[in-house]
């Protein structure tokens, strides 16, 4: 399978690439500062651009077969980065006919299968008000993704951690309706995110992971 990544540089990016490869996956990253990654390997080839040139984020999909965005959002970034990159990925592999994508996104975002937790309501409040500022990006990324007629998962995700995945169980599910917690390990997302792009059982679903 080869596999473009989206925001690999970043902390749970690089993961995904070196569980990618050990797959046996052949990898493309998008990246503007390819320099971060610091991964060797003959199946992994680095793409430089900027998240907002849509004709080098269409280049790079050549022969793709499925898409992973671990796209973030720096909060001094000025400007609508992470939507418009999201708007440019989606078009791009519209026009390129590649269907499959799997993208990350924070759980502050809300989806119609979510029931009421005050609990989960109240860490997501908390999280967008410290680090996003009032932001909508997230949100209008996640809406662009889910307006379209690719094969989308989009996984929410709370406050990742950095910890050996294993001391908790995953839970995969919609608050109020499952038991999610407030932490993710970034190793339990990134066996998620490729097993997603394996079987397809999260499609047109945008389900929160929890540990
Ligand atoms: N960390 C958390 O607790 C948390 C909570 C909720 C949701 N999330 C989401 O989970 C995912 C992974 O999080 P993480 O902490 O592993 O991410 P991260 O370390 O912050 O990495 C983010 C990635 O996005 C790229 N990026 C950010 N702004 C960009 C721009 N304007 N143009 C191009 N690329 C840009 C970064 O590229 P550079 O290396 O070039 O900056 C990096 O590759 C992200 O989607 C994040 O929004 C994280």
């Amino acid at each position: 399978m080869k596999i473009v990544v989206f925001g690999a540089t970043g902390n749970t990016g690089k993961r995904f690439v070196r569980k990618a490869l050990k797959e046996g996956s052949e990898v493309v990253v998008y990246a503007r500062q390819p320099e971060k990654l610091l991964i060797e390997n003959d199946n992994l080839t680095v793409h430089e651009g900027k998240i907002t040139n849509y004709q080098n984020v269409y280049d790079s999909l050549r022969g793709a077969d499925a898409v992973v965005s671990l796209l973030g959002r720096k909060e001094a970034a000025k400007g609508t980065p992470l939507s418009t990159g999201v708007s440019h990925i989606v078009n791009a592999m519209q026009e390129r006919g590649i269907n499959r994508l799997v993208a990350v996104t924070s759980s502050d975002v809300k989806t119609p299968q979510d029931g009421t937790s005050k609990r989960f309501s109240l860490m997501t409040a908390g999280w967008k008000v410290a680090k996003f500022k009032g932001s909508n990006e997230h949100a209008n990324a996640a809406d662009i993704i889910r307006q379209s007629n690719l094969d989308w998962t989009l996984v929410r995700v709370p406050v990742l951690s950095d910890k050996p995945s294993g001391e908790n169980a995953p839970t995969v599910g919609y608050p109020g309706r499952h038991n999610l917690k407030n932490t993710l390990y970034r190793q339990t997302l990134v066996d998620f995110l490729y097993e997603q792009l394996e079987t397809s059982d999260f499609s047109k679903e945008s389900p929160v992971l929890s540990n």
